[in-house]
């Protein structure tokens, strides 16, 4: 935590040929948690990481892994999830019918759920789910690839939420996944994020080494 911030690491921005050794520098500038994106190429039309990474690199880390499903029906792959040792999982209102269901399973393994919201989805679906939730994750882009650009609105729905959850005096954490760039990094903060996911906009930012673009992220929210 910095600041009150979490920071967090998303892995599939990382050099995938040298997983053991990028974890082993996350942890030495103190990132506060690994982001692990999980794909199925239906709910969005890429593939991230897998299982099968996640248990390797669960054996070199010991930092927190946020594992995020884009996928459609996500119920079908908590347990295995779950049980592989990760320490949060958000999983998509738009690909699943009944959220509820899905938090209580989640939660049943111990570990801390967050509800992700597309762009263009309101915040209106939260209403009857909110107090059953750990966290938020706005994406501030469509979900599926790196290297896009923030869509506007998304910060202005960051305030709106961090309103709501002040109203009801919830303390649930606003996560926000999509173009955290050095330059959207204040606006984010500002608008009432405290959980972000750096990918190639700030942490991997091409020609900067990570301690390098950890300290920037750094001076931005400090
Ligand atoms: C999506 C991912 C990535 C990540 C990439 O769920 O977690 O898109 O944000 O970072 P940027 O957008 O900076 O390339
Ligand atoms: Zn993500």
């Amino acid at each position: 935590m910095h600041n009150g911030i979490l920071l967090g690491a998303s892995l599939m921005c990382a050099d995938l040929l040298n997983l053991k050794e990028e974890l082993n520098n996350l942890d030495k500038c103190g990132v506060d948690y690994v982001h692990f994106d999980v794909m199925d190429g239906h709910f969005v039309p890429n593939f991230g990481l897998n299982l099968d990474i996640l248990k390797s690199i669960k054996k070199v880390t010991s930092l927190p892994i946020n594992v995020h499903l884009m996928v459609e029906d996500p119920s079908a792959f908590i347990e295995d999830f779950a049980e592989s040792g990760c320490n949060s999982i958000s999983f998509h209102q738009e690909s699943t019918v009944h959220v509820q269901r899905v938090i209580k399973l989640i939660k049943g393994f111990g570990i801390q759920v967050g509800l992700a919201l597309n762009p263009a989805t309101p915040l209106t679906v939260l209403e009857y789910v909110l107090p059953d939730l750990d966290f938020i994750n706005i994406m501030t882009v469509n979900p599926g690839f790196s290297g896009q650009i923030l869509i506007p609105s998304t910060l202005i729905k960051i305030k709106k939420l961090r309103q709501m959850l002040d109203e009801q005096e919830l303390k649930i954490a606003i996560q926000v996944d999509g173009n955290v760039s050095f330059e959207n990094i204040p606006k984010m903060i500002e608008s009432g994020a405290n959980m972000l996911v750096c990918g190639t906009s700030s942490l991997y930012k091409k020609g900067m080494k990570i301690e390098e673009a950890m300290q920037k992220i750094k001076s931005l929210i400090s």
